[in-house]
């Protein structure tokens, strides 16, 4: 497995591997069992799987937790060695001595749900996957359902700026009692992170709900209550088309449930499909 830091290195080492199928998984490190489900969807779906590990400030509003975001490089390398993983791509910074000026922006789908708590968050992401797109010119990129709203608006990019990449989205995976595993869910403490089982188990038992027959406001509020009866207060608990983001009145097999809420000073988001089990298998 070969590690490369600047955008000449892994170019140098990609070009004779031109021609087979290479795979991206952009993160920002700390990997865990999220991240692994990527690489191997990766290396299941290409010849040559690269991944790369770069926590892009551009992306982090000014009181969030950039200074904090844990960094375990050395653990990061030693599983994507593991993984089979060809190439980590590892720079130390993408942007210009003097900051980004040139900078990507994308307008409807990131003004609603995380966006109003995180105005400039989407921007930053659009801008540092168009680098690492444009650095390693990947067949496929392979993004988590977990942050859906990024997956939507990557597809957007992707679809609108004709860029000639497949996008392919990777089921949530979840701790065992439910939770979405998260980088930054070991910022909970002990009794946060039993609270945070409660984001998942309200979105469950809405969708369990509205399949029940019951209407789909009555359900929202009686995940309000739940979340009330725990002491959350959600940034945002809503059912949206999962392909344009807007929201849904009546529900249809795009239908999403999305939840966004802070749990001690931890954001933490989920979300759902409402589709039947037997729409699933469609
Ligand atoms: P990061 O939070 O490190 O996540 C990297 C990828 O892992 C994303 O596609 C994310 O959706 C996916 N992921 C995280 N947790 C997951 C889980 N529990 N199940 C499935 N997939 C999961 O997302 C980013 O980094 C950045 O915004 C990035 C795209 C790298 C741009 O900087």
């Amino acid at each position: 497995m070969n590690i490369s830091q600047t955008p000449e290195k892994i170019r140098a080492l990609i070009a004779p591997l031109r021609g087979q199928r290479i795979a991206l998984v952009p993160t920002m490190g700390c990997l865990h069992a999220g991240h692994i489900s990527l690489i191997r969807k990766a290396k299941y779906l290409a010849d040559v799987v690269v991944v790369s590990i770069y926590v892009n400030p551009l992306q982090f509003g000014e009181n969030e937790d950039f200074n904090q975001y844990p960094k375990t490089f050395e653990k990061d390398a030693e599983i994507c060695k593991n993984e089979g993983v060809d190439v980590i791509f590892h720079p130390e910074n993408l942007y210009p001595e003097n900051g980004a000026r040139v900078t990507l922006k994308v307008s409807d789908m990131s003004n609603m749900l995380c966006g109003i708590a995180r105005p400039s968050h989407f921007d930053g992401v659009l801008t540092v996957v168009n680098m690492l797109f444009n650095i390693i010119q990947p067949n496929i990129a392979i993004f988590g359902e977990k942050d859906w709203q990024q997956l939507a608006i990557i597809r957007r990019m992707v679809s609108d700026l004709h860029m000639p990449i497949e996008i392919v989205g990777s089921e949530i995976i979840r701790e065992t009692d439910g939770l979405a595993m998260s980088s930054r869910n070991r910022y909970l403490n002990p009794s946060e992170r039993q609270q945070s089982l409660v984001l998942s188990e309200v979105i469950r038992l809405i969708k369990n709900n509205i399949q029940q027959g019951e209407k789909t406001t009555k359900s929202i509020n009686l995940g309000m209550d739940n979340l009330k009866k725990h002491d959350i207060s959600p940034d945002y608990l809503e059912i949206r088309n999962e392909i344009t983001l807007q929201p849904e009145n009546t529900i249809t097999p795009q239908s999403r449930m999305f939840i966004a809420a802070k749990i001690g000073k931890t954001r933490l988001i989920d979300n759902i499909s409402l589709k039947t089990e037997s729409e699933n298998t469609l």
